[in-house]
């Protein structure tokens, strides 16, 4: 079994990583092979719309979100990770994203296999937790259409030190069960 995780966040070690790691540190204890993808680290461009992953098995482009989507198909669990930027997911996840829509067959329906399982791991710098839920859950809906079974949403609120993640005992032990139990 294999569990990836894509952090979105160009902070290493922030508290989007660190919830990721912690959803993986628990898929681990389950017995999943585990393995992380840093976006910010990653060359790779948007989806060009191009309509070639309509008439062809997946996306024209090849760069390191090519080798990402491979592995999303591959996978029985990821784990997606953004902080929050503007109300929405960072830009270097929202190009992954995009290019996500090579996932997509002529028929609008999804070419994955079924039987995926998602975590989704967001943080925000605003204390109002439920101010920013939006972007988690419209994404957990295209995760959702793409069929994958998201089986925890991990928020994280007050998160603008990259460590605050540290002190909040409660959403990593969240983290790492939303991972074991996958
Ligand atoms: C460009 C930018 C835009 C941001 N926009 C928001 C926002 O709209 N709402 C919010 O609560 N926090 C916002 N933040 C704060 C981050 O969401 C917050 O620091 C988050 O915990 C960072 O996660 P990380 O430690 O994983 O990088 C923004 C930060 C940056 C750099």
């Amino acid at each position: 079994m294999k569990a990836i995780g894509i952090v979105g966040s160009p902070r290493k070690n922030g508290n989007v990583d660190t919830l990721v790691q912690a959803v993986l540190d628990g898929a681990k204890e389950a017995g999943y092979q585990t393995k992380k993808y840093y976006l910010n680290e990653m060359k790779y461009q948007g989806c060009q719309a191009c309509g070639y992953c309509k008439s062809h098995e997946s996306c024209r482009l090849e760069d390191d979100v090519t080798n990402l989507l491979k592995d999303i198909a591959e996978a029985d669990a990821v784990v997606f990770g953004s902080p929050i930027y503007f109300h929405r997911f960072t830009g270097q996840f929202d190009l992954m994203m995009d290019r996500m829509y090579s996932l997509i067959d002529t028929g609008f329906k999804s070419r994955l296999p079924p039987g995926k399982k998602a975590v989704i791991v967001t943080s925000q710098g605003n204390p109002d937790l439920p101010m920013f839920e939006r972007a988690a859950n419209e994404f957990a809906e295209i995760l959702k259409f793409l069929g994958f079974e998201v089986t925890e949403i991990v928020r994280m609120a007050s998160g603008g030190a990259p460590n605050a993640v540290l002190e909040r005992k409660d959403l990593l032990e969240k983290a790492r069960s939303a991972g074991r139990a996958l």
